[in-house]
């Protein structure tokens, strides 16, 4: 059965962000329905949905509900609408074409955690979004949709949006909540988790605005259309963002598990590259979940299949798994930046290490010092001052930052260090490439470093750097030839 679009399906529909249109087309019938269960049996709906969260870590929503203390009072939901991952736009694009799907999504989930009070926590650059949504509150309000004893249950909820400066780590659900009471959004070292004390220290959930939306559909459509779409573990229809040189930069709507190839090359999504361009390299989780390559690279070992073969890696799918196998974090927002064959991949560097320096709000050492020094390094390297030594030095950087060796309050250093690593590990042969274009005697300095012995040789069009032990620096270009010296002397690094 071909696939049909329930989250962008007003995205071209005149005058979408009515109440009218919205209820036209059934809207709030999922919220209605959910107000005649019980709030526990919600929860356990969601469950079976196996609903992940769209935010960026995929945390199923229902067990994060479960979370919440059975003999609380008071609970906050939180929205998160702060939508401060690059390249990442489809929460705007809710916002702008469907925010009364939201809405609906907030009362299921409202009702399911006993919530009294719903806050948007919405991202301070999105000014003539916040004017649409504010009016689609309203209008849910004058319906009954939100207020006391919504369409006769007994049910109350309350909802209100708040906007935020513009800062990528308010996206961090405990910098959201920090900004939220008014504070510096600096994160808050966990546990507690938000579950338990969140807003005004009281149990609060937090979620994005997508995993909300999904809601209503779960509902409208039931739990067997849900599970049949997606793939094994990763269940229901994403929003995925694809920027950068193609023919039809956009958001596109499709089952979990769709292809980067798909995406980038399909008659229904991008349409190709903008001038037959190749492929360079892609970011397909938004930056923070790393690179892949344009074309073959070594699967990741810890992948099910032959960890010896080449891959292509367009074939990565875009669910909660297949992406691990590509040396991704996870999935994060699905949002992708594709390179074309022209960008110079010390660029790519210096403007993924410059966000993160930029964002890194200061709490952590390593996290404000590691992220400033990867911005240096990329810099250096990018003026033609690099040394191949930078390339370990930035992997090394990578290792000794953030929330998963437990150096961190927040896991913007773990967003930061792995498309730095990915970059590095995937493109080393660029990177080293430029290196010897661009610094020979830096080179040089390097290859006496690690062999004392280490000698110049002119080759070809300039010089070459013979090391005895068989590693090799080039500070030049050896149009791609092999050269041998004897036994112990074989140039082995060359540029091509
Ligand atoms: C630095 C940083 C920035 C984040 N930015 C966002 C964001 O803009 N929007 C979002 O929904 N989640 C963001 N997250 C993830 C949230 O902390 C949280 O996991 C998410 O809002 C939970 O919602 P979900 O379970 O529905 O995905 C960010 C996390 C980090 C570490
Ligand atoms: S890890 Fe970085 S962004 Fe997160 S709290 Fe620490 S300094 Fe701030």
């Amino acid at each position: 059965m071909p696939f049909e679009p329930v989250l962008m399906r007003h995205a071209n529909v005149p005058n979408s962000t009515s109440i009218e249109v919205y209820q036209r087309a059934g809207g709030y019938a999922g919220a209605a329905k959910a107000l005649k269960m019980t709030p526990d049996e919600l929860v356990e709906l969601v469950k079976k949905a196996n609903l992940r969260g769209r935010g960026g870590a995929g945390f199923p929503a229902g067990m994060k509900w479960s979370f919440l203390p059975k003999d609380r009072t008071v609970t906050y939901l939180c929205v998160n609408a702060d939508e401060s991952e690059p390249p990442t736009f489809c929460n705007r694009i809710t916002i702008e074409t469907d925010p009364h799907m939201l809405l609906e999504g907030i009362l299921i989930a409202g009702y399911a955690t006993r919530t009294t009070v719903a806050y948007i926590y919405m991202r301070g650059e999105f000014t003539e979004q916040f004017h649409i949504l504010q009016r689609a509150v309203d209008e849910a309000y004058a319906a009954g949709y939100f207020g006391r004893n919504i369409l006769g249950s007994g049910y109350d909820l309350e909802c209100y949006i708040h906007r935020g400066a513009g800062a990528y780590v308010c996206g961090e659900e405990t910098g959201l909540i920090e900004s939220l009471e008014g504070k510096r959004g600096w994160p808050r070292i966990k546990p507690p988790f938000p579950a338990v004390e969140g807003a005004f220290r009281k149990p609060t959930v937090v979620n994005n605005v997508e995993t909300l939306a999904c809601l209503p559909h779960i509902l409208t459509r039931g739990l067997d259309w849900w599970l049949s779409v997606g793939t094994e573990n990763s269940k229901g229809p994403k929003m995925y963002c694809v920027s950068g040189p193609v023919n039809r930069p956009g958001c596109y709507e499709a089952p979990l598990g769709v292809s980067v190839r798909e995406l980038i090359y399909g008659d229904d999504f991008a349409r190709g590259m903008r001038g037959g361009k190749k492929v360079k390299a892609v970011f397909p989780g938004g930056l923070s979940m790393g690179v892949i390559r344009g074309d073959l690279f070594p699967k990741n070992p810890s992948g099910a299949i032959d960890p010896k073969a080449d891959y292509d890696e367009l074939d990565c799918r875009l669910d909660f798994d297949d992406v691990r196998h590509y040396d991704l974090l996870g999935l994060g927002t699905a949002a992708l930046v594709v390179i074309d064959e022209d960008t110079d991949i010390r660029d790519v560097l210096v403007n993924v290490a410059r966000f993160y320096s930029h964002e890194s709000c200061g709490q952590c050492t390593q996290c404000r010092e590691g992220t400033a020094w990867m911005y240096k390094i990329a810099q250096r390297m990018r003026a033609g001052a690099g040394r191949v030594y930078d390339l370990d030095l930035l992997q090394e950087v990578t290792q000794n930052m953030g929330m998963m060796p437990g150096l961190s309050i927040c896991g913007l250093p773990d967003g930061a260090a792995w498309p730095i690593r990915t970059l590095v590990y995937k493109f080393r042969r660029e990177f080293e490439a430029h290196i010897a274009r661009q610094a020979p005697d830096a080179v040089m300095s390097y290859a006496r470093r690690i062999n004392p012995a280490a000698y110049e040789l002119p080759v070809l069009h300039g010089r070459a750097v013979i090391d005895e032990g068989g590693t090799f620096q080039t500070p030049v270009d050896l149009m791609s030839k092999r050269v041998t010296l004897g036994p112990a002397r074989e140039v082995v690094a060359v540029v091509d």
